[in-house]
């Protein structure tokens, strides 16, 4: 097999062998292929498209490219969450307990990364004493005994996924329906759940700007999950503006709280609902999606939720104090209010530019070797469609400088006031 051949018959828009797949990404993983081959390969995927088979063949070829992780040794269904990414996307830190509280087992690898604020393990780290490095046996038996635990990423998990996103990165074909799609699908993969859940985001601050876009690529990675034997189901939802009110990491673990407690921002809890029901479902644990919310709803109100979040942080060396005292929370030394100048109605929120605000103050990396501070961030105190008066604080920020005056200008350009404005719908559909 000569890979200028394969190059040519997808430039020519054929489709690709199961075998000439695992050829070209086994070849690439090790350095047999070069990177201007395997980028002309990117080029014409991206203007030809794949078939569903050669998409789910391209994940498991980057599945086998590295370590799979076996979660066999625990019992019943493992359901696996993954969000394409948002501003102020706290949803992790609650649907883990959550669904766990109803005894389905929560095996989540986790990362940091970059981005506005912190991965979810850095978010957890503002939990004094909370540790994500577990061994493989104690993450087992963490996961058997309480049903939940979430470790930092380890092992070589998709290198083939590695290098081929960074080519993608520098030769613009990173927004390939087929290439994102079997990317993000591949990791979960290799991580090792039964069923996966998906929350694909859409708006200012996602990768998809528009709903047929967010759509294609939640079809898409549903297709693919299913075609590999992990039963699949998307959540397509708004990112239009942050989710909830918290961008920060110790502000979201507080913000997660309150939604474990029944008293979170109601997008959030909207949202975790969404999610929630298909992972209740996926696990075989309600007939119908209905009756997982409603077991959801349940586990808020009696408290069994809550109580899950304090022993999954004991279990892994926190304080569980923490979430009846929240002020234990690293806090930061500043709160700068960001006032209304105008009366109105908040008609946009822009997601992507109000995360970097909070990336501003430190909340998250800009590069791989940044240290976070976890007590800043923002608190929405408006969102969409809510009236405002002139005066009235439209943001909390919280920063350990006194001077923030290129945050406050950042929120004011990205926050409209109008005359009129609706809030935007959360959840725009499910694909099963
Ligand atoms: N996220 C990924 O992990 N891969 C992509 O290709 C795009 C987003
Ligand atoms: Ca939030």
């Amino acid at each position: 097999m000569r890979m200028v051949d394969l190059i040519e018959k997808k430039r020519d828009g054929k489709e690709l062998t199961t075998r000439e797949i695992y050829y070209i990404i086994e070849g690439y993983t090790k350095d047999e292929i070069p990177d201007y081959q395997v980028s002309a390969l990117a080029m014409a995927i991206y203007f030809q498209d794949m078939t569903e088979r050669e998409r789910a063949d391209l994940t498991m070829a980057m599945v086998h490219s590295g370590d799979m992780i076996d979660l066999s040794a625990i019992a019943g269904v493992k359901v696996d969450k993954h969000s394409t990414g948002g501003v102020g996307d706290t949803t992790t830190l609650v649907l883990a307990p959550l669904v766990a509280a109803l005894d389905i087992p929560v095996a989540k690898m986790s990362g940091r990364g970059l981005g506005h604020t912190g991965g979810t393990i850095d978010k957890l780290e503002s939990i004094a004493g909370f540790h994500s490095e577990i061994g493989k046996d104690e993450f087992v038996n963490l996961v058997n005994k309480d049903k939940i635990s979430i470790v930092g990423q380890s092992g070589n998990l998709t290198p083939a996924d590695k290098k081929l996103y960074a080519l993608r990165d520098v030769t613009a074909t990173v927004n390939s329906i087929p290439l994102i799609a079997s990317s993000i699908m591949s990791k979960k993969i290799a991580a090792g759940s039964d069923a996966i859940v998906l929350d694909v985001k859409m708006g200012a601050g996602a990768f998809m700007k528009t709903l047929e876009d967010a759509q294609e690529l939640a079809y898409a990675m549903v297709r693919i999950g299913n075609n590999v034997g992990r039963k699949t189901m998307a959540v397509i939802s708004d990112m239009s503006q942050p989710l909830g009110n918290a961008i920060g990491n110790a502000l979201e673990v507080k913000e997660a709280i309150d939604t474990l407690q029944g008293i979170g921002p109601k997008d959030l809890e909207e949202l975790c609902y969404a999610l929630g029901r298909q992972m209740v479902y996926l696990a075989n644990k309600a007939s119908s999606l209905e009756e997982a919310e409603d077991m959801l709803k349940e586990v808020i109100r009696n408290g069994k939720a809550l109580n899950k979040f304090k022993e999954f942080i004991l279990n892994q060396g926190g304080d569980p104090s923490v979430v009846d005292h929240p002020e234990k929370l690293p806090q930061a030394e500043y709160r700068i209010e960001v006032l209304a100048r105008e009366d109105g109605v908040v008609a946009e929120i822009v997601a992507d530019e109000i995360g970097t605000a909070a990336m501003l103050l430190g909340a998250g990396r800009v590069t791989k070797e940044s240290t976070i501070d976890l007590a800043v961030g923002l608190m929405l105190n408006k969102k969409i469609g809510d009236s405002v008066k002139v005066g009235e604080s439209l943001v909390t920020i919280h920063s350990n400088r006194e001077n923030v005056s290129e945050v406050i200008d950042k929120i004011y350009a990205n926050i409209r006031i109008a005359n009129q404005a609706e809030p935007p719908l959360l959840v725009y559909g499910t694909v099963v």
